[in-house]
């Protein structure tokens, strides 16, 4: 794929998915269009998109091409996008130098991994994106996953559930809204707050790591905290496995969700780690009859102790579902957003629209996803070089001090003393020159102006970077007084030197209550935004 002296343009092969109960496809016939107009060439094995309801026809009218068997896919392909990662039957296909493209999960699949480097494969590992780089997010693909499978999970839920979601005053009597509880908010567990919140139930949601609790309020749930002080954070957005004392108040508190809840969805993961196990046969047992768990976690050995996997199994009179392939049960649309994830990676590897993509092993985001570079195994990546919000780690806390103080304090930080010392210096020599020689009237303004400027400082300057639009657009408490100054002027100006109104100042004015209706205006404008941003 790095082959440069390729002069034909690359070929990107798209085969059937062969792993059990996967529906999805990993290109669909809008994106094999703007494929073709990067200059690539595209090959589809005939029936890989049916199942998501993609046929042959609508690919053949999007450009590619189509063939009969896997094996003339991998035999005509020098780039293949998969969803799930290569059975031993598909290695077995592999042409040396192929790149490929899906889901592969080194660290549980070492065997496999070996495979690939034996056929002297390029692989991208879907899995492996640094999330947290903003530039990779529309590379997302765990995330737009992960999003389906909370939507899917939350209309399973409804589907085994005898009621309704939503409250209800009929003729026919009084319904209480459903009461859903949701464990572990992460981009699974939000998606199901926010669609079991729209179809008018009561939801709550707790997770290990607290700053998701404004996340939960935000898309219609209730954040209900474990009663002791452990943070869950174990570094890149993800958790960490908690103390037994934390767990035990947790056992404590999702007993009580148990009982008043009439469905529970269950996300929690930790990282190479078997989920933890959360909802106890007890727990299922408390429950009312007609209720319903879905457990997001089967893959991974299950929140609830009860989970069949990839079943729907009744315990105790409560459903409960251990469906592993939610994301394929929304096909069409897990796909859809499936492939473009792969086409901005496409983007991201084929800047020069040549047909040919290249490995840019000096690119983070690549780096990152890159698992096996010609052969060689090059995973795990190593940490980012910009690591947005590091996780504090006692190891090493020593050496981010070092430079720290290397840096004096960082850029961000206060100033060093000395710098400090002279900026004082001179403020001081100013401040007394003002006091010596300038009119007494002007000197009662100026002291006001300094207190003002040094209170905004004050004000301002310790708040996140991330808040400052958000605080920019509701200062209008200051917008106010500037507006009200100049009604004032406009409507009596002061003199000029000839006694008459000065029209210098009473277009300043104007000017001034022009420049900051726009600021009011546009602040309304700008909080209404935000605020819709996290409303449906
Ligand atoms: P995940 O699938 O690994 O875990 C799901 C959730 O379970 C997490 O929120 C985790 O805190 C929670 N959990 C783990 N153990 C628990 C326990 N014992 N009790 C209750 N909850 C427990 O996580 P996912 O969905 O992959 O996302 C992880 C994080 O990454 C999130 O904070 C997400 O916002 C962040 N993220 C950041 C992105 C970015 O910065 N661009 C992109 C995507 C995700």
């Amino acid at each position: 794929m790095t082959d440069a002296s390729h002069s034909t343009p690359q070929r990107i092969g798209v085969p059937r998915e062969t792993f059990p109960l996967e529906k999805r496809v990993a290109t669909v016939p809008e994106v094999v269009e703007k494929l073709i107009k990067l200059g690539f060439e595209v090959v589809i094995e005939s029936g890989a998109g049916e199942p998501a309801q993609f046929s042959d026809d609508s690919y053949r009218a999007a450009g590619a091409s189509v063939v009969g068997s896997a094996a003339e896919l991998w035999a005509a392909a020098d780039i293949v996008l998969k969803v799930r990662g290569p059975s031993s039957e598909e290695v077995a296909l592999i042409r040396p130098g192929t790149t490929i493209i899906s889901f592969i999960w080194p660290a549980q699949h070492p065997e496999l991994m070996q495979q690939l480097a034996d056929k002297q494969a390029t692989v991208l590992a879907m899995d492996c994106l640094p999330r947290t780089l903003s530039r990779a997010q529309k590379m997302d693909a765990l995330t737009s996953t992960a999003g389906v499978s909370g939507y899917r999970a939350v209309i399973e839920a409804a589907n085994a559930f005898g009621r309704y979601f939503n409250g209800q005053i009929t003729a026919a009597g009084k319904v209480p809204p459903a009461k859903v509880f949701v464990a572990g908010a992460g981009v699974a567990g939000l998606a199901a707050i926010g669609t079991a919140a729209n179809l008018g139930a009561i939801v709550r949601a707790n997770d290990t790591r607290a700053e998701v609790a404004d996340q939960v309020k935000s898309l219609g749930g209730e954040f209900i905290k474990v009663d002791y002080e452990e943070d869950g954070s174990g570094g890149g957005g993800y958790a960490k496995v908690m103390s037994e004392g934390f767990q035990a108040a947790q056992r404590q508190m999702y007993a009580s969700q148990a009982k008043d809840a009439d469905i529970i969805i269950t996300t929690a993961l930790i990282p190479g780690k078997p989920a933890p196990r959360l909802i106890t046969e007890e727990m299922v047992k408390s429950m009312k009859p007609g209720s319903v768990i879905v457990d997001m976690a089967a893959e991974q050995g299950g929140n609830c102790e009860l989970t069949v996997r990839d079943e729907a199994v009744v315990r105790h009179g409560v459903t409960i579902i251990g469906y592993t392939d939610l994301a394929s049960r929304l096909a069409k649309q897990s796909s859809t957003l499936y492939a473009t994830n792969l086409l901005r990676l496409i983007e991201e590897l084929c800047k020069a629209k040549d047909g040919k993509a290249f490995v840019n092993m000096e690119d983070d985001a690549i780096r990152g996803l890159t698992v096996i570079k010609d052969g060689a195994i090059t995973w795990p990546a190593p940490p980012l070089k910009t690591q947005p919000a590091p996780a504090p780690k006692p190891a090493t806390a020593p050496a981010a001090a070092e430079k720290k103080s290397a840096h004096g304090h960082g850029s961000a930080g206060p100033l060093p003393a000395k710098t400090l010392a002279i900026i004082f210096a001179i403020a001081a020599v100013a401040f007394w020159f003002v006091g010596a020689y300038a009119p007494e009237a002007f000197l009662g303004h100026f002291t006001v102006f300094v207190l003002a400027c040094f209170i905004g400082y004050m004000v301002v300057w310790n708040v996140t970077p991330a808040l400052h639009t958000p605080l920019m657009s509701v200062t209008n408490a200051i917008s106010s007084i500037i507006a009200i100054g100049a009604l004032v002027q406009i409507a009596s100006p002061a003199a000029g030197t000839d006694g008459r109104p000065d029209s210098l100042i009473t277009w300043l004015a104007f000017a001034a209550l022009v420049l900051t209706a726009i600021n009011m205006f546009g602040g309304f404008a700008v909080t209404r935004r935000m605020l819709a941003m996290f409303r449906k």
